[in-house]
């Protein structure tokens, strides 16, 4: 079975993936590591380097090979993944898909200290990342609702929202 994780920045998609993979014995994938092994930069290099439409150009493709390569997985997909090309249908049509939802408040205070390795986020003071955030979501929330399953992260941790995610995949007995 393909299982991806989407989500918001911070939303805990690698480290949840990460447990879940332990969980299923499934072969975890992150698709930001894919595309920093594949091009060798780092994903603010790529933005620097290549530019946002280069980089989402790459993730599309990367997002495809792995698709078609692998039987059976967990993926973490980066935060802006739904949000572009045919991505949400490829990921929909092959893939049991899951969101993990936060608020933008619970997102706002996650990102706070980990913006500067995202080049989204890396130019923003803390004054502005709240209105950031709140804007951003709301734009990319119509491709995150169309997930399969979704999960509310709230202040659960990495194993209870493995453990509740396990229990709501259509699993063959
Ligand atoms: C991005 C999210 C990042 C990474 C890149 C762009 C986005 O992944 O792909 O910085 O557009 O939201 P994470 O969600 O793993 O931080």
């Amino acid at each position: 079975m393909k299982i991806s994780l989407i989500g918001y920045m911070g939303s805990g998609k690698s480290t949840v993936g990460k447990e879940l993979s332990q969980l299923l014995a499934y072969k975890f994938i992150d698709l930001d590591t894919y595309l920093v092994s594949k091009y060798g930069k780092s994903i603010q290099e790529l933005f620097k380097t290549e530019g946002e439409i280069k980089f989402r150009k790459y993730e599309h493709e990367s997002l495809k090979e792995i698709i078609e390569s692998e039987e059976s997985f967990i993926l973490a997909l980066g935060g802006g993944t739904p949000a572009y090309y045919n991505n949400m249908d490829l990921i929909n049509q092959n893939t049991h898909s899951i969101y993990l939802r936060l608020t933008p408040k619970e997102l706002i205070e996650r990102l706070k200290n980990e913006k500067s390795t995202r080049p989204l986020l890396a130019h923003l003071n803390e004054a502005e990342m709240p209105e950031f955030i709140a804007k951003h979501l709301f734009e990319r929330r119509n491709f995150y609702e169309q997930a399969k399953s979704v999960v509310e992260v709230k202040k659960k941790d990495t194993e209870e929202i493995s453990k509740e995610i396990f229990s709501m995949l259509p699993l063959p007995k």
